[in-house]
């Protein structure tokens, strides 16, 4: 028994980067392999979420969680490929995470971690590196706080390129590891035999790229969320970007609002929280009313995400609880990019029979 209850937090003696550990075993059994709806995404671009639809996630998500159930058994499928890591603004998980799944898949890496150390210090224009990557790189992964860079580079590449984040806009493959912490936490959410969950998101759509992908990867599977509860602290006006609300709901999610967490809390399975967005040159930090701690009205089962870096919104004491799916979420986001890499690197078919 490793569990131990103090007034309303269910501890867990267990080191937290272990929770989750269980369940990707869960998903091989509701998901069943299909490789065909894994092959329109090789040599492809990832940009949005606009681009996934519900076969090509669970896919994705059956293969990510047979790295994660088995990583030592898929000999290097990258072998010989080469990844171009170029990140010009601040990153701990996105950055590692990535190079890490590369390397775990085989591959050799280039980094830039820094735009002044390229030619772009010297008025390079982001076409001209696109062409120089397409000889040195088999894939980039680019992170940006410009919105526009990664579509100027798509202009000149020929091999494809991840957005790991670019400006207020979007963060794919961050959405795609949050549902893939959603799902391993309750699998019967895919096959509808657990009831549709309520999942609070404190933070704001039109400022934040992770609540933006993330809302667009929920409107995937709308009959998953009795209830998307979007927290924030602005008005309902300075909230949604122009049409992003009618978008969401026309696709089948039900949205409300709140300006209050701990009204909403005891309601809520998952909560999802972030206060920061990259605005230019800086972070803006958003939602600074709203703190998830020990004393929060929390569900007894229920689960926190958080994409990270944490603020004070959410404090280190809930890290030894059972609500902390923060770390496997960051974690699984490896396997989640293994998946993808594999994909996009047209070395699929040699992973896809290795159970
Ligand atoms: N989740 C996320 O994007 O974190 P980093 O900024 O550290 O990459």
């Amino acid at each position: 028994m490793n569990e131990e209850t103090r007034g309303t937090l269910v501890f867990d003696r267990k080191k937290p980067d272990t929770y989750g550990d269980a369940h990707p075993k869960a998903l091989l059994k509701v998901i069943q392999e299909d490789g065909d709806y894994l092959k329109p995404l090789a040599s492809q671009h990832v940009v949005s979420c606009d681009q996934f639809d519900r076969n090509k996630v669970l896919q994705l998500f059956r293969l990510a969680a047979k790295y994660e159930s088995n990583p030592e058994r898929f000999s290097s499928p990258l072998q010989g490929k080469v990844l171009i890591s170029a990140f010009y603004e601040p990153s701990t998980r996105t950055r590692l995470s990535f190079e890490s799944a590369w390397h775990r898949l085989g591959g050799d890496i280039m980094s830039i971690t820094d735009r002044s150390t390229t030619g772009i210090a010297k008025g390079e224009r982001l076409q001209d590196v696109a062409e120089m990557f397409n000889n040195y790189g088999d894939c980039v992964v680019l992170r940006d706080v410009r919105q526009e860079s990664v579509h100027e580079m798509i202009r000149s590449l020929r091999i494809p390129i991840i957005n790991a984040g670019n400006g207020i806009d979007e963060h794919p493959t961050q959405a795609l590891s949050d549902l893939y912490a959603i799902f391993k936490w309750c699998p019967g959410l895919i096959t509808g035999e657990h009831a549709p969950i309520r999942i609070g998101i404190i933070g704001r759509p039109n400022k934040m790229r992770t609540v933006r992908s993330l809302l667009k990867t929920l409107a995937i599977f709308p009959e998953a969320f009795a209830e998307v509860v979007v927290i924030h602290d602005s008005s309902e006006e300075d909230c949604f970007s122009p049409d992003q609300r009618q978008r969401l709901e026309q696709q089948g999610l039900k949205i409300s609002t709140s300006t209050s967490l701990d009204e909403r809390l005891p309601e809520l399975d998952v909560i999802y929280i972030n206060a920061i967005a990259w605005v230019g040159d800086t972070y803006e930090s958003y939602g600074q009313k709203f703190a998830l701690t020990a004393d929060s009205p929390l569900k007894k089962d229920a689960i926190i995400l958080h994409p990270l870096a944490r603020g004070d919104e959410l404090s280190p004491e809930l890290d030894g609880t059972l609500h902390n799916w923060y770390f496997s979420q960051a974690r699984g986001a490896v396997f989640m990019r293994m998946a993808l890499l594999t994909c996009l690197s047209q070395r699929a078919e040699r992973v896809m029979d290795v159970v």
